[in-house]
């Protein structure tokens, strides 16, 4: 694969991040992180309610402005975390407002054992890009930060992308 590649990422509590970091540091793919422009704030089962409530509502949260011109490149590494079994609502708003067609979209997705349809709903909301090597990395569920999925694993998945 050579072309010019980006890995673009929303991570709440740095899992996703640790997979895009890797990413980055292994192809020397440019990376940038999305932020909601309201952050997420309250107790982890507050969250955990919100993110619910804004899944089932497919509800899009304003998102920063990336500081990257998509246009620039020809592949798009998306990570997302799972949230309710899909991807995270920060992720939809990102992929739901920007122009995909003739790219080509390798998404990501850490969860804690449940990755649901994340994958399949990436695929559907990139309607005009070629999506392809997708991949799902499971942390604990109990401990932030802690791949489950092996090293080996995921290099393995690295290797193809550079
Ligand atoms: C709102 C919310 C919903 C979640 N839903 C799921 C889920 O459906 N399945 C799952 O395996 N993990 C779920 N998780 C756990 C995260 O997907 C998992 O910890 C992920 O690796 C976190 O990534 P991050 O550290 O980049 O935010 C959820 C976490 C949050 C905050």
């Amino acid at each position: 694969m050579n072309s010019k590649k980006l890995v673009v990422y929303y991570s709440m509590d740095g899992n996703t991040k640790q997979v895009a970091e890797k990413i980055h540091k292994a192809t020397g793919a440019d990376i940038v992180e999305i932020d909601t422009v309201i952050p997420y704030t309250g107790t982890d089962e507050e969250i955990v309610k919100q993110g619910e409530d804004e899944v089932k509502r497919k509800y899009m949260p304003q998102i920063k402005p990336l500081q990257v011109n998509l246009g620039d490149y020809d592949t798009i590494i998306i990570g997302t975390p799972t949230w309710w079994y899909t991807m995270s609502p920060a992720i939809l708003t990102f992929i739901t407002s920007n122009d995909f067609a003739g790219k080509t979209v390798i998404p990501f997705q850490t969860h804690a054992g449940w990755p649901g349809h994340g994958m399949k709903d990436i695929k559907d909301a990139c309607k005009d890009a070629s999506v392809m090597n997708e991949k799902t990395i499971k942390f604990s569920p109990q401990q932030f930060g802690l791949m489950e999925t092996s090293e080996k694993e995921l290099s393995k998945w690295i290797e193809t992308l550079k």
